[in-house]
């Protein structure tokens, strides 16, 4: 009687643990939703300013990039951190600057310089984001 009692309570807190690991696992954010998410952002501030119009980045959101999830290897390396926190200096620069198209392309700039080091294939589709004029 015992045993069985124990083997119920054993089982139930089996599935609670496992249960409570999916939720954590779904709970991370992979790093190439939020890329994904960055990108069309990029795309779509990009077009507000070509139409002389300012728009700003949602810097809560781009934060992520510092927690994410990825396999790449390369992100769990300082040099990643550093080229991160880079980024989101220019990303604030970006949302209180006067001269946006200025600080949009500077912005662009730390995109690269983090995709130079970490994943060189997406920079063609980023530099086309760069605003010439
Ligand atoms: C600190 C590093 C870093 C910064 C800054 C960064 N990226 Fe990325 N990005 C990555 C890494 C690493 C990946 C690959 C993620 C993976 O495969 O898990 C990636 C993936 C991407 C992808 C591919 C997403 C997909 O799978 O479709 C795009 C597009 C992209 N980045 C655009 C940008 C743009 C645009 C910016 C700037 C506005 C930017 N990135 C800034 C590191 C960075």
């Amino acid at each position: 009687m015992i045993k069985t009692k124990l083997y119920f309570f054993t089982i139930g807190a089996l599935a609670i643990l496992l249960t409570s690991f999916q939720y954590s696992q779904d709970d991370s954010v992979k790093l190439r939703t939020v890329m994904k998410t960055i990108k069309s952002e990029a795309d779509e501030v990009r077009k507000t300013l070509l139409e002389g119009k300012s728009k700003n980045f949602d810097y809560t959101y781009h934060k992520q990039i510092l927690t994410a999830n990825t396999r790449n290897k390369k992100a769990s390396n300082p040099y990643f951190k550093t080229r991160a926190e880079n980024y989101l200096q220019k990303l604030e620069k970006y949302n209180e600057a006067k001269d946006k198209k200025k600080s949009f392309n500077q912005l662009i700039d730390a995109c690269i310089s983090c995709h130079d080091y970490a994943s060189k294939i997406y920079i063609g589709r980023i530099k086309k984001l760069y605003i010439n004029e």
